[in-house]
């Protein structure tokens, strides 16, 4: 069984599994990345300068023995490099010891202050993240687009862009994003998100899409109930379901039985899920269940739906 590749607006195929890699310590990750790739057949990695992991992540792929030609490799620039695209993407390319990635994606559309108090999480003294407000996302995605040209990077896209932030890009971009990486999963479907990115020609990527630590989506009775109505385990459902939409799924994990049934258990779903199925999963969410994991303290509207995080509030300064 292969895994589905998912043709990108360029005409260049992404491999609709890949290991995610947020969270695993620089310690797991080198023997997840190896035995994702060499054992489990994994041809995709998700990675992140902002993860704090990529030397770890490289000397992964290195240790097994799969040819770099093979794999896609995806990174994202952090905001504190908004304003320096090329020098973040030549720090990841040294890290993970490899010339070329094969997607850059924007991680946030949120610019961060690159001379703070912190290189990956300014704050102001309010202690709110010191964001540069007046920062125009559409002069990342130029600096993005010339790494293209460069022959740096195959293909660029975005992450966590809701309509309102692509818009403020996609007027003067000359190069549509390949993709939209957001949080995608039976508890945030994000349908009419979705719907737009794909009139654009952008195709979305799942992150965590078993809905990340700890995660009361596999213990949900309605996924519990078609995966054994299919002899799968839930996160074989959850999996499958994103990619029966033609979503790129991203699941993270550090155990090798998890790392290999993600992939196995994926497609074994995506042959056994019924449209019924997939129908029950879609509108779980409507049903009372919607539900985001991942909301970081921003002080910026991100123009999401559903984002039920209070707005973080400057903390009062004494002078
Ligand atoms: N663009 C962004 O802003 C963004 C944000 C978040 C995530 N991401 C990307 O998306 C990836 C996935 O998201 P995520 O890490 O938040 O969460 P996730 O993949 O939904 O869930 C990961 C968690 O589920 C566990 N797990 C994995 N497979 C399992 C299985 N078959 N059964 C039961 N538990 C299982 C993992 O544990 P073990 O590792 O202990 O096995 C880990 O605790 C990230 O790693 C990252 O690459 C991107």
């Amino acid at each position: 069984m292969s895994v589905p590749l998912i043709k990108l607006n360029n005409g260049i195929e992404i491999p609709s599994i890949g290991l995610g890699t947020w969270q695993s310590s620089p310690e797991e990750v080198i023997a997840a990345v190896a035995y994702a790739l060499k054992e489990a057949g994994y041809r995709h990695v998700d990675c992140a300068w902002g993860y704090n992991n990529e030397k770890e992540v490289g000397e992964g792929i290195r240790q097994s023995g799969v040819p770099r030609s093979e794999i896609f490799i995806t990174s994202k620039v952090w905001g504190t490099y908004h304003n320096r695209v090329e020098e973040a993407l030549d720090e990841t390319l040294a890290n993970l010891g490899t010339s070329y990635l094969d997607l850059y994606l924007i991680h946030w559309p949120v610019a961060l202050n690159p001379n703070g108090n912190h290189p990956a999480f300014p704050t102001l003294p309010n202690g709110l993240r010191d964001v540069v407000h007046s920062w125009k996302l559409s002069d990342t995605w130029k600096q993005m687009e010339a790494l293209v040209k460069k022959g740096k990077v195959k293909s660029i896209g975005i992450s966590n862009f809701s309509v309102k932030k692509m818009e403020e890009i996609l007027p003067s971009a000359e190069i549509i994003p390949a993709v939209n990486q957001l949080e995608l999963h039976p508890y945030n479907p994000q349908h009419e998100l979705l719907a737009y990115c794909r009139a654009k020609g952008i195709v979305p990527e799942a992150y965590s899409p078993l809905g990340s630590t700890n995660s009361p989506l596999l213990k949900d009775d309605v996924v519990v109930k078609i995966a054994e109505k299919h002899s799968v385990q839930p996160s074989d459902v959850l999996l499958g379901w994103l990619v029966a939409h033609n979503i790129v799924a991203l699941p993270k994990s550090v155990t090798p039985s998890r790392i290999l049934s993600n992939l196995t258990g994926t497609l074994t779903a995506l042959k056994k899920l019924q449209k019924e199925d997939i129908a029950e999963l879609d509108g779980l969410a409507a049903s009372g269940k919607q539900k985001r994991f991942i909301m970081p303290p921003w002080p910026v509207d991100l123009g999401f739906d559903n984002w039920t995080a209070p707005m973080p509030q400057p903390k009062p300064t004494t002078d």
